[in-house]
C-alpha cells in the first residue's frame, strides 16, 4: 500500500534522528513544569505510582501503536486515518481520529507556549541577577508582578510561538533534527546539578518521602484521571504528534525497542525535576500543591543561593525553552502536514495560518492568570478548562481510539509485519496489551470518574 502512495514527507535521515525527535517531542514542559505541581498538588506518592504504571502498560503499548500506524501510512494524521481504515475495511468514522488530534495539537500549544514564555522571560530574569540572594518570598513576588501582566505574558507567548513558526517552516531535516542533539545531554546535566544542590538543602529526605512514599487515601478518581492523562501528555501520546514523527520513519526500523528508551529517558527527567523541586519545597516551607507557579518558585532560589547559580539560570531556562520548543513543533506539526499535503497549502503559507489561530487562542491562558482569572467554567478558569479537556480527556480518549484501531481493526498480519519484533512472545505481549489492558485501563478509568465503579 505505501508503495503506491507516495508521500511528500521528508524522513528522519536515522533511527537515532528520531529517538532524537520523537524524545524532544516528550521531554518538554510536562516533565520539568507540570509532573512536579500536579504531583504536588495531588498528594505526591500514590499519584506518582499511578502515573508509573500508567506509563508502562498503557503509555508504552500505546506509543508503539501510535509509531507503528504513522509509519505505515507515512502520511499526516488525518490521511493516516484514511488510509489505514480502507487497508483495513473499517468503518470511515475512525477519521475522525486524524481530526481530533490536529484539534487537541492545536489546543494545547495554544496554553503550552504562554507558559514556555514564561520560561523565556525567566533567562532574561536569570541574566540580571534577580533571584541573586533573593528568599522564599521575593521569587514569589517576583513570579506573581510577572503573571499579573497581561503585556507581558502576551509579548513572550507571542515570541515563542514565533520560534515556533520558524522551526516548522524550515521542515523536517533542517528544523526538528538539529535543536534536540544538544539538548538532551545538557538538560541531563543540569537536572543531576539541581538534585545535587536538592541534597544541601536539608529537606531531601521529607522531598523524597513525599514523591515517593504513597498515601492511597489521597486518590481519588479524578486524581487517578489526572495521572493518566499525564502519562499520555508526557510522552506525548493520541493527538498525531507520535504519528508524524512515525511517518518520517524509515522501514525496517525497530519501533518497539526505539519506543523503550524513549519512554524511559522521558521518565527519568521527570522523576529528576521531582526529586530536585520538593526538597526546596519543604526546605522553604513553600506549598507543594502552588500550582503552575511551582516550578518558577523554587528553582530560582536555589540559584539565588548557589556558587555558579547566576550561570546554571541562565542555562537552565534556556534548556526548558528549547525543551519546549521541541515539544511544540511536534504539537502543531499535525495541522501543517495535514495543510500542506492535503490543502496544498505552502509550508509557510500552513504555518502562519496555523501559528496566528494557536496564538490568538493562546490569549485566553494569558489572561487567565490576570484579567480574567475570575472567570470560570465548571469552576475552572481558562487554562485549566483547556488542560483538563486535552490532558484529561481529548488524549486518553484519542489513546483509546489508537488502542482499539491497533487491536481490533487492524488486521493482525499487518501490525505483525509493521512492528516486525525480534520473537513472538515479544509481540503477543503488545498484542495483549493493547488490546485488552490498554483501552480497558482507560475504561475503567472513566467509568470511576462519572462515579460508575
Ligand atoms: N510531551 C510534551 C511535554 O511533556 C507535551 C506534548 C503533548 C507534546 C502532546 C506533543 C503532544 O511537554
Amino acid at each position: 500500500m505505501t508503495d503506491t502512495k507516495k508521500s511528500v514527507h521528508g524522513a528522519w535521515s536515522s533511527r537515532f534522528a528520531f529517538i532524537l525527535a520523537a524524545t524532544g517531542s516528550a521531554v518538554g514542559l510536562g516533565n520539568i513544569w507540570k509532573f512536579p505541581y500536579i504531583a504536588g498538588e495531588n498528594g505526591g506518592g500514590a499519584f506518582v505510582i499511578v502515573y508509573l504504571l500508567c506509563v508502562l502498560l498503557i503509555g508504552i503499548p500505546i506509543m508503539i501503536a501510535e509509531t507503528m500506524l504513522g509509519r505505515r501510512s507515512q502520511q499526516n494524521p488525518v490521511e493516516t486515518m484514511e488510509l489505514l481504515t480502507e487497508e483495513a475495511g473499517a468503518d470511515k468514522n475512525w477519521h475522525f481520529l486524524g481530526w481530533m488530534g490536529v484539534i487537541a495539537g492545536m489546543l494545547i500549544l495554544s496554553y503550552y507556549s504562554v507558559i514556555a514564555g514564561w520560561a523565556m522571560a525567566y533567562i532574561v530574569k536569570a541574566f540580571t541577577g534577580s533571584f541573586f540572594d533573593a528568599d522564599a518570598t521575593a521569587i514569589k513576588e517576583l513570579f506573581n508582578d510577572f503573571v499579573a501582566s497581561p503585556v507581558q505574558l502576551i509579548i513572550w507567548h507571542s515570541l515563542f510561538m514565533l520560534a515556533t513558526m520558524l522551526i516548522i517552516v524550515r521542515g523536517v531535516h533542517n528544523g526538528l533534527e538539529k535543536a534536540v542533539q544538544f539538548l538532551m545531554p545538557g538538560l541531563f546535566v543540569l537536572m543531576i546539578l539541581l538534585v545535587g544542590y536538592a541534597m544541601t538543602t536539608g529537606s531531601y529526605i521529607q522531598g523524597l518521602h513525599f514523591l515517593f512514599k504513597p498515601d492511597f487515601s489521597k486518590l481519588t478518581g479524578d486524581t487517578v484521571l489526572t495521572a493518566m492523562g499525564h502519562a499520555f501528555f508526557t510522552l506525548s501520546l493520541g493527538m498525531g504528534a507520535i504519528m508524524v514523527y512515525g511517518s518520517y520513519l524509515p522501514k525496517g526500523i525497530s519501533i518497539a525497542n526505539t519506543v523503550l528508551w524513549i519512554a524511559g529517558a522521558d521518565t527519568a527527567v521527570a522523576l529528576l525535576a521531582g526529586i530536585a523541586i520538593f526538597p526546596i519545597v519543604f526546605a522553604n516551607d513553600l506549598h507543594p500543591g502552588s500550582g503552575p507557579g511551582l516550578i518558577f518558585q523554587t528553582l530560582p532560589i536555589a540559584f539565588g543561593a548557589m556558587t555558579g547559580g547566576w550561570l546554571m539560570g541562565i542555562l537552565f531556562f534556556v534548556m526548558l525553552m528549547i525543551a519546549a520548543l521541541t515539544s511544540s513543533i511536534s504539537l502543531i506539526e499535525p495541522v501543517v502536514a495535514w495543510l500542506v499535503e492535503n490543502k496544498d497549502f505552502s509550508r509557510e503559507k500552513a504555518s502562519i495560518w496555523a501559528g496566528l489561530a494557536t496564538w490568538l487562542l493562546g490569549l485566553g491562558t494569558v489572561f487567565s492568570f490576570n484579567i480574567w482569572s475570575d472567570v470560570k467554567f465548571f469552576d475552572r478558569n481558562i487554562f485549566e478548562l483547556l488542560d483538563y479537556l486535552t490532558a484529561n480527556l481529548m488524549l486518553p480518549i484519542g489513546g483509546f481510539c489508537i488502542a482499539v484501531f491497533a487491536g481490533w481493526i487492524m488486521k493482525r498480519q499487518h501490525s505483525e509485519q509493521e512492528l516486525n519484533m525480534a520473537t513472538a512472545s515479544n509481540y503477543q505481549v503488545w498484542k495483549i496489551l493493547i488490546s485488552y489492558v490498554a483501552p480497558l485501563a482507560v475504561f475503567l478509568v472513566f467509568l470511576h470518574v462519572i462515579g460508575v465503579l
